[in-house]
């Protein structure tokens, strides 16, 4: 059957450039008309690469041919940029932000909240003007992580002040939501979330700003990207050869929209006794470097399983303010001043972050090495 409906269903089938979600997913398709076997399809999209479109045309045109039907595509895109910007779009809706580093991972719960909390903080020890946004709007611990739950926003106008915290200024959707709110967000809230954090907080200078992302690959990474020149990309992953499938994932999708990869953080990567502070394996540990050479980047840091990391998350002490003097908080020091190198390095220019076309999407693993084997011991045998 040939009907509005039909042809939406085959329109699924369509990805979206460098991305795993279709454009029907996306919300880009905005009307469909059918009239003498043809199909006239109107897409909205918000990057002006030629061969975004150049790609949609063919892909709708394959699917509607599977129908018996021609294809009319109409797209509306926005005017290439002009100026230099490597923003997708070419677009800086944060033109007082120096640079903007985008923390990723696989999945959930790998320590990323953690891993930008202490960067942003060690960054802003190291005497940079530093913020900190929350962008993952599903879940959203930074205000605990930075002891600001329970705070009132300041309002200014029609903007909102961010908060300032171990000499960083702070915001995050947690803090602009009502507390235990439940929230179904959908693709266009969530991209107009994103938008909105960017656009209507008063970051004033920065020198850099970190973006703690929701975890995977889906509209909140697409619409950042989108929105502002990302400076780099970080990956946390734990050692897990599971959870580095899931971490090639994200870094393909750095690949695919020409965001420079700064490096990757293991987090959890052996366990430091507090009684005897012997170091050993419980995730395994060391595997990144594999995944660091497979992606022509480094590894930026390894970050140890530590339970007062997890007290000073619970209890919005950043543990490299708190306790400078610990091993995890000097690895977070080296880490965040090698991040910032690749910040200065990075060239990243507008011309080169259009999306790739062609080959895997940027959420296939296909082709992934598996990083070598390395035995794990269980526990540090300590009598304490
Ligand atoms: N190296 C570590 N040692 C001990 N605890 C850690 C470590 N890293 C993270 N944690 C703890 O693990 C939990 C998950 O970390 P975190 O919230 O930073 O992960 P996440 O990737 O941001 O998770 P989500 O995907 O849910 O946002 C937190 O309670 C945190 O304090
Ligand atoms: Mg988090």
């Amino acid at each position: 059957m040939k009907n509005i409906d039909t042809i939406k269903e085959k329109l699924k089938n369509v990805y979206y450039p460098g991305f795993s979600k279709s454009i029907v997913d996306f919300d880009f398709v905005k009307n469909i008309q059918l009239a003498d076997g043809t199909a006239t399809i109107s897409l909205v999209i918000t990057s002006s690469a030629v061969e975004v479109e150049a790609s949609l045309r063919e892909d709708i045109a394959k699917e509607l041919a599977s129908m018996g039907l021609k294809a009319n595509v109409i797209i509306d895109k926005p005017q290439a940029p002009k100026q230099s910007s490597n923003s997708q779009s070419g677009k800086n809706i944060a033109p007082t932000v120096k640079n903007f580093v985008m923390i990723s991972s696989g999945k959930g719960g790998v320590g990323k909240s953690t891993t930008s909390v202490n960067l942003a903080v060690a960054m802003a020890m190291q005497g940079k003007k530093v913020g900190l946004l929350d962008a993952d709007i599903y879940g959203p611990n930074i205000p605990r992580m930075m002891g600001l739950d329970h705070k009132e926003p300041q309002i200014q106008g029609q903007k909102i002040v961010p908060y300032e915290a171990y000499g960083v200024k702070v915001m995050s959707m947690g803090s602009l939501m009502e507390p235990g709110q439940a929230l179904i967000w959908r693709g266009a809230m969530v991209m107009k979330a994103i938008e909105q954090l960017l656009r209507d907080i008063i970051w004033g200078d920065l020198d850099v700003l970190v973006i703690d992302m929701p975890p995977g690959t889906g509209d909140a990474q697409l619409t950042l990207a989108q929105s502002v020149p990302v400076s780099v990309g970080v990956n946390v992953t734990t050692p897990q050869h599971v959870a580095l499938d899931d971490s090639r994932r994200s870094l393909e999708m750095f690949k695919k929209l020409h965001i420079p990869i700064a490096g990757i953080v293991e987090n959890m990567s052996g366990f430091i006794c507090p009684s005897c502070q012997t170091e050993s394996d419980i995730f395994g540990k060391g595997t990144c470097e594999e995944l660091a050479k497979e992606f022509d980047t480094q590894v930026l840091g390894d970050i140890p399983i530590e339970p007062s990391i997890r007290v000073s998350g619970d209890t919005g002490k950043p543990i490299v303010f708190i306790q400078p003097e610990v091993e995890t908080s000097k690895r977070f020091m080296i880490a965040a001043s090698k991040l910032w190198q690749t910040i200065e390095n990075s060239q990243a220019d507008n011309s080169s972050i259009q999306p790739t076309i062609g080959g895997a999407s940027a959420c296939s693993t296909a082709g992934a090495k598996p990083a070598s084997e390395k035995p794990a011991h269980d526990g540090c045998g300590c009598e304490h």
